[in-house]
């Protein structure tokens, strides 16, 4: 284990029995259609990877890199699109591919944006739920793990943009973010 890292919340291997149970759903729901999958970068870069390959039904995948934290541990509640699409999903079954999902925003406002796109449909798979922290009620349609509010890394998951290549989902020992911020934050 990571030094940094105090305990182990979801082992490597848990999250891939998941995955597998989500990779089925989403193929049987998705199995007469050709859906686009969006991964939400950076964080949903593992997420969205081992996802695919739990899902097969045709497919497409294209990706999205938005912040609301920039240089903050805290969300501004300012998201930003810093990649946008590749095609356009005017009349296309979107999937919305999250690693956690904890005050909202970011998943808010993506719903707002890509709704206006017009697709056929628009659905939200997360990772993680860390749903004592909303402040916008969003839907998860598709959900791996609820969490409690701990200072969580790995798997996609960063602390300044460190921890996002560990296997496993860790909680991070709190003298590396203590003085930085009084806020629990991903
Ligand atoms: C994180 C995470 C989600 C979002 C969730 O992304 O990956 O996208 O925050 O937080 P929210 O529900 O409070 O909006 P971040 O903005 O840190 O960018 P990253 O994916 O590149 O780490
Ligand atoms: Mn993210
Ligand atoms: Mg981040």
């Amino acid at each position: 284990m990571n030094s940094d890292i105090e305990q182990i919340l979801i082992t490597e291997s848990e999250l891939q029995a998941k995955i597998k149970e989500l990779g089925s759903r989403i193929a049987e729901d998705y199995k007469d259609k050709i859906p686009v999958l969006i991964g939400v970068l950076n964080g949903a870069v593992m997420f969205v990877s081992d996802l695919i390959r739990a899902c097969p039904i045709q497919l497409n995948i294209d990706f999205m890199a938005v912040s609301s934290y920039q240089d903050s541990t805290e969300s501004s509640g300012v998201v930003k699109i810093i990649k946008d699409l590749d095609r356009n999903i005017s009349g296309r079954h979107i999937l919305i591919v999250e690693d956690i999902i904890d005050t909202g925003l970011t998943l808010s406002y993506l719903l707002e944006t890509l709704q206006a796109r017009h697709p056929a449909s628009i659905k939200v798979c997360a990772l993680l739920d860390k749903a004592s922290r909303r402040r916008v009620n969003v839907p998860i349609d598709y959900l791996g793990f609820q969490i409690p509010d701990k200072f969580v890394v790995g798997y996609g998951l960063d602390f300044r943009d460190l921890y996002r290549n560990l296997p496993y989902i860790g909680v991070l020992k709190p003298y590396l973010y203590e003085g930085i911020t009084g806020d629990n934050d991903i």
